[in-house]
Order: C-alpha cells, then structure tokens, then sequence
C-alpha cells in the first residue's frame, strides 16, 4: 500500500509531538517505511482546545466511533491514558486486526494477559516501545539484542519526576513539595502525580520490562513498590554527606527458585554506574550472561522523546503491514522484527 492512515487517541504532548514529528520528517519516514503517512483521525476530549500542531488535514473528534468505526483507519495509536477507554479502545483494535501502538505503561503493566493475548490471537501488531522510558529504545533493545543471551538483571532510574525531585532535594536542597512542584511544571509528571512519587509509574515500566527480558507475565500485584513520598531533606543531606544518593531504583533478577523484584528508594554509592543519574534523566542497565552490561542512558520523559519512539514502533508497523500485503510469505527475519507474542 502507498497510503497509510492514522488514527490517533490523545492529543496531549506525546500526541501533540508525534504529529508535528510526522509532518516536519514526513520524507524521511517515508522512505523508511515505504508508504506514506496520513495523518487521518484523531479522538480527544475536547475538540476546542488549541493546540501547537501544523495544518496536516487531520480531522479532529470527541466520538471514538470516528476513528473504530472508520475501515479506512489502518493503523491506530493510543496516547490517551488511563485504564478505562485506552482499554476498550486497545482491544476493539486488536479484535479487529488493527495495529496499535501505545504509550501506556499503567494498561500494559495490570492488563497485560487481556491485552498481548489479544494481540497474540490476531496477530496484530501491538508497539509499546513509548511506555518504558520515553525516548530511550528500551524496549527494542531488550527485545532484540538479547534474543539469543540471557538477561541476568535489569536496574533502572524509570521515572523522570521522581529522579528530578531526588536531584532537587539532594543537589538544591529544595523540599520534596518543591522539587515536585517544579518537575511538574517542567511536564514530566503524569497528570496524577502521585503515580510518580508513590512509584507505580516505574513499577509499571519494570514490569513490562520484566516480561520481555524473562519472556513471562508477572503479576504487577506481587511487586514491592516504594514511592519518595517520605524521604526528607535532611536525610537525603546526611545520606549524600556520606558519600551515598538515594534513587528511586527498579531492580529484577532471576534467582535460583524464581525472581526478585522490587521498586524501591535504594542507597547508591557515588561510584555507582546510575548516582550520577541526575535531574529527569531515566538509565537502565541490562546484565546478561554473554554480553556483560550495557547502560541505557537518556530522556525518559517529555513530549518529543516520547512522541519519536511512537514513531519508530509506526515504522515498523506500516513496513509489516507493506510485508504482510505483498506477494512474499512473511520471512523469518520479520518475524524476529516483528514479534508478535511479546511474551509466552
Ligand atoms: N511521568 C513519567 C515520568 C513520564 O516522570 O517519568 C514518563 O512515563
């Protein structure tokens, strides 16, 4: 096919950069994924709110039924949030055969089984790579530099709010209630901040991650999570006067009779790879039994991060949807590409 045609769920940053992103490098991502992108449909809560995007054609509604009742929406992107409609929104999709791609960490994570088992059972194409760290390609790599190895631990700095508070209060001495104040100013906080502090928004993300490096569902319910909420100033003084930070750590191993994993407040020595992991910066490293440690390093939050890594998982898909329409039996290195059973 030479047209693509977007459905997009959400126009908030994320949203908001993935279309202006599409339209400013629309010939580079042409040529990438061989057909063109329309920017077709979107469906938001409010129509009438102005918005910091170009004069693409995109038609704008509050009706879901827009885009899930349209046939010629090819490829769907849920950057909505939440559980209830990007749920429902998700899975009628997935029914359907429609690609998805999503940023939604919080879904993936408590709703896993329904959702990859539907896309499992369709074998439609389901992108997540925007719902673990932003724009740090965590999820490719895990998926694809480790097919052969195995993953012997991952750890991580997974939340950009929380790490900004830490930082704050460690490095400007700022109180927990300012450092928050300012990282959500700065847009890196979900629209609950308490997702961020209490630390499920990076337990969701350790989950997910969880899942691809040890190829199993786990239950987000049996995980340890710890927030920032009670770590004080003048703790976090004493700590760092001791030669130690305090980061909000998430950290998963397997162990001889299953795994441990927990999202915690950890003490890091400053030597340590991620101590010096500052301000809204996310980094994972990724441990494995022939490839030692890699460290991801980068912007775990924000629009534009965000919005590009939407953008390659919408490469892959338009390339596996210009596949899957050719002549050519899917081969066994678009099968590798385009895992469709992220877990088994
Ligand atoms: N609120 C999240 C963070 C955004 O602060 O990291 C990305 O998930």
């Amino acid at each position: 096919r030479k047209q693509i045609k977007l459905g997009i769920f959400g126009l908030g940053s994320v949203g908001q950069g993935v279309v202006r992103q599409l339209h400013a490098n629309r010939e580079k991502i042409q040529a990438a994924s061989g057909a063109e992108i329309i920017l077709y449909k979107a469906c938001v809560r409010n129509p009438d709110t102005s918005r910091n995007i170009p004069d693409c054609g995109l038609q704008i509604s509050a009706d879901p039924a827009f885009i899930l009742n349209d046939p010629e929406v090819d490829i769907c992107i849920e950057l909505v949030g939440g559980v209830d409609i990007a749920r429902k929104v998700i899975l009628s999709c997935l029914r359907k055969g429609t690609p998805v791609i999503t940023a939604n960490k919080h879904l993936l994570a408590e709703y896993g089984a329904e959702i990859f088992t539907a896309a499992a059972e369709t074998g439609t194409f389901l992108g997540f790579e925007a719902s673990v760290c932003g724009g740090i390609p965590v999820i490719k790599t895990i998926r694809e530099s480790y097919a052969g190895d195995n993953i012997t631990d991952i750890c991580g700095i997974l939340n950009g709010t929380s790490n900004y508070s830490l930082s704050s209060m460690s490095g400007k001495e700022l109180s927990f209630e300012n450092a928050l104040k300012e990282a959500q100013k700065l847009g890196y906080a979900e629209a609950d901040p308490t997702f961020d502090v209490q630390g499920y928004d990076a337990a969701h993300k350790l989950i997910i991650m969880m899942g691809l490096a040890f190829n199993r569902l786990f239950d987000f319910r049996a995980l340890t999570v710890r927030g920032i909420a009670d770590i004080d100033i003048h703790e976090m003084r004493c700590i760092h006067d001791l030669g130690y930070e305090i980061k909000l750590i998430g950290y998963a191993a397997p162990t001889q009779d299953g795994y441990e994993a927990a999202l915690s407040p950890m003490l890091l020595s400053r030597e340590h790879l991620l101590a010096s992991v500052n301000n809204s910066l996310n980094a994972v490293t990724i441990e494995s039994e022939y490839a030692g440690i890699n460290l991801l390093y980068g912007k775990g939050a924000g629009g534009y991060p965000t919005a590009n890594s939407v953008i390659t998982d919408l490469i892959d898909a338009v390339c596996l949807i210009q596949h899957q329409s050719s002549d050519s039996s899917v081969s066994l290195d678009t099968m590798r590409r385009f895992p469709h059973k992220p877990y088994t």
